[in-house]
């Protein structure tokens, strides 16, 4: 989601509305603004496109006369992107408005306990929930700042919020766990803002706040506090050299780059809510309703598919139910067997592909319940799926997917341990192994990412000359094999297969030669023997290999990548980073469009 906040001297409403137009890769399901008005807030939200909103604001009276406000354009991680569940959120007696970045993990919680003292609700968010509680606060604290602090204290999970109070119209405040937020000092006028770009035409004078701060500002001032303790942090001034286009990918070149580098995040969003902290036992509300499947048939396509394959290994040897994978658009022409007690998981960051949505109908026609697993809350697939669970992973621009994959995996290996849970069967300790393994991977992946593209650098610019490359994994880096091959392909138009290893003597090994190089998966785990041999295989027959490999491994091969060794299956989230890198870095060595490769749809709507 965006941000934007603005005290100043010009009518707020349009820098308001140009920042969020700025922010709109962020997220663009509904859109809304707040300003002060009469003694009142005076709040505006549309569904929809940013344009709805504009379109929406003239139309509201005498807004523009306001020189302070803040606005939001919202990518829903909860309740469908509907005006009522638009940012700003007002409290339920009108004094407070405030928008919100980010998940509150224990919202139902608070909600229930406000509810009790006679807070209403109007939407169905999270964020809601904050202004009341903030609005509580207010009732036994002094001032503004000492009611954030005190309803900051009780909500856990990642947030960015801006508050603005009727009693106080030239002032805004500002709070971050997790999530972005940075002032732009002007001159006479301060932003507040979930990025850079929103404002950088007025100002390239910016102040990071950091976790755990709160700011407090008006037209001409600010103040950063210790959102606990209200003491005062000093701050430093950075000045921004970037253009607007270039701050919107965050400084890196491309949005790929930029989706790679935000893994690490995604695994951490995904896992928002999901865990319970007490126990360490995963928890995925949104499916308790629902009986654990007899059988599972995962329909997808593309990058979800390989996502599908994978989480067919970790579904039937930690849940034991048997999982049919199959590309929807295979799926959706034949007659699949298809018994009243199977579901169908249907995997889509989009929630529009045509095929999957076609494999779902075709499910639900035979009686047969569906499992959205998307990305986009309120897309097609999510709202006719009689489940959803979300990735959580923010909007995807590159039309190579990459981190709605890594999203993807997280959920998957969540689904597994959730009906391995219910249905008694993996031990408790292995199950925490898992879950601990899970929350501590976001750390490993964000210290290794670094090395890791400058490996991929490296070989990128060796074999770059290459015309075709095999990829090889099995088991586990099966799937990861494929989507190694199906990246490159995509971005670099290099010809890339990808095969099971053992596979490769029964015909594909005939092509290798000198010229027609290997990037294997070989990691430490039960057929890392069986993937060695396959490659001594290849060697012996002149190809150069390249492979994802682990520490203290015998391997002998031309360019070996050493990644960090995690627990079990967890090595994925590793290996998958490593394959995109060197994807993305082959693709712009050869100058090729990365974000929007040639033939290619981020969102394949049509047959
Ligand atoms: C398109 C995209 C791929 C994506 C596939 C499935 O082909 O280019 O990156 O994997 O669609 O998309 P979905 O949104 O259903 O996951």
């Amino acid at each position: 989601c965006g941000i934007i906040a603005y005290c100043g001297h010009r009518p707020a409403a349009p820098v308001i509305l140009e920042g969020l137009k700025r922010l709109e890769y962020r997220g663009y399901d509904s859109a809304g603004l707040a300003v002060p008005q009469g003694g009142a807030l005076r709040v505006v939200r549309k569904p929809g496109k940013l344009a709805e909103l504009e379109k929406a604001v003239p139309e509201a009276g005498n807004i523009m006369n306001a020189t302070h406000g803040m606005g939001h354009t919202r990518w829903a991680t909860h309740g469908s992107p509907s005006e009522r569940n638009a940012h700003p959120h007002l409290d339920c007696k009108g004094s407070l408005a405030l928008v919100h970045n980010g998940i509150i993990e224990n919202y139902q919680e608070i909600k229930t306990d406000l509810a009790a003292k006679g807070y209403t609700f109007s939407s169905d968010t999270d964020s809601e929930v904050l202004a009341n509680l903030i609005a509580e606060g207010l009732t036994h604290k002094a001032s503004v700042p000492e009611a954030i602090s005190w309803a900051l204290s009780r909500a856990e999970g990642a947030y960015a919020i801006v508050v603005m109070h009727k009693d106080h119209p030239g002032q805004i405040w500002g709070a971050r766990q997790t999530s972005p937020l940075v002032m732009g000092l002007g001159v006479g006028e301060i932003f507040l803002a979930s990025d850079i770009p929103a404002f950088l035409p007025y100002t390239r004078e910016v102040v990071f706040l950091e976790d755990g701060e709160l700011v407090q500002m008006d037209a001409g001032s600010w103040k950063v506090m210790d959102a606990a303790t209200l003491a005062p942090v000093e701050k430093q001034t950075h000045t921004i050299t970037w253009d607007v286009q270039s701050a919107q990918k965050g400084g890196y070149k491309h949005f790929m780059l930029k989706e790679i580098f935000e893994q690490p995040r995604v695994i951490h969003d995904c896992l928002l809510g999901r865990v319970d902290h007490a126990t360490n036992e995963v928890s995925l509300p949104e499916l308790d309703a629902m009986p654990v499947p007899k059988r599972l048939h995962i329909v997808a396509c593309g990058t979800s598919f390989h996502a599908g394959l994978w989480g067919k290994q970790l579904i039937e040897s930690w849940a034991k139910v048997p999982v049919n994978v199959e590309i929807a658009s295979e799926f959706r022409y034949r007659q699949p067997i298809l018994e009243p007690e199977d579901m169908v998981l249907a995997i889509s960051q989009s929630g529009e592909t045509i095929d999957t949505l076609a494999g779902l109908r075709l499910a639900k026609e035979q009686g047969v319940k569906v499992v959205g697993l998307c990305n986009v809350v309120g897309s097609t697939i999510a709202r006719e799926s009689n489940y959803v669970v979300y990735t959580q992973a923010g909007p995807e621009i590159s039309v190579a997917s990459t981190k709605a994959m890594c999203s993807q995996l997280t959920l998957l290996t969540l689904l597994a341990l959730y009906w391995s849970r219910r249905k008694g069967l993996m031990a408790d300790d292995e199950r925490k192994k898992a879950m601990r393994g899970l929350l501590g991977l976001p750390e490993v992946l964000e210290a290794s990412l670094p090395a890791m593209r400058d490996k991929a650098r490296f070989l990128a610019r060796t074999y770059s000359e290459a015309k075709s490359f095999f990829y090889l994994g099995r088991g586990l880096c099966y799937p990861l094999a494929l989507e190694g091959a199906l990246k490159l392909k995509e971005i670099s138009y290099i010809h890339a297969e990808g095969y099971a290893s053992g596979e490769m003597k029964h015909g594909p090994i005939a092509l290798v030669d000198p010229k027609f190089p290997t990037f294997a998966l070989a990691l430490n785990d039960a057929l890392y023997p069986k993937v060695k041999s396959n490659l001594i295989e290849v060697q012996a027959r002149g190809g150069k290999i390249i492979a994802l490999t682990h520490p203290g491994l015998d391997l002998s091969v031309d360019h070996p990548w050493l990644l960090p060794e995690v627990w079990g299956p967890l090595n994925a989230f590793l290996a998958l980073p490593a394959l995109q890198l060197f994807a993305y870095e082959v693709a712009d060595y050869l100058g090729k469009d990365v974000d929007q490769p040639r033939n290619l749809a981020k969102s394949v709507t049509v047959e």
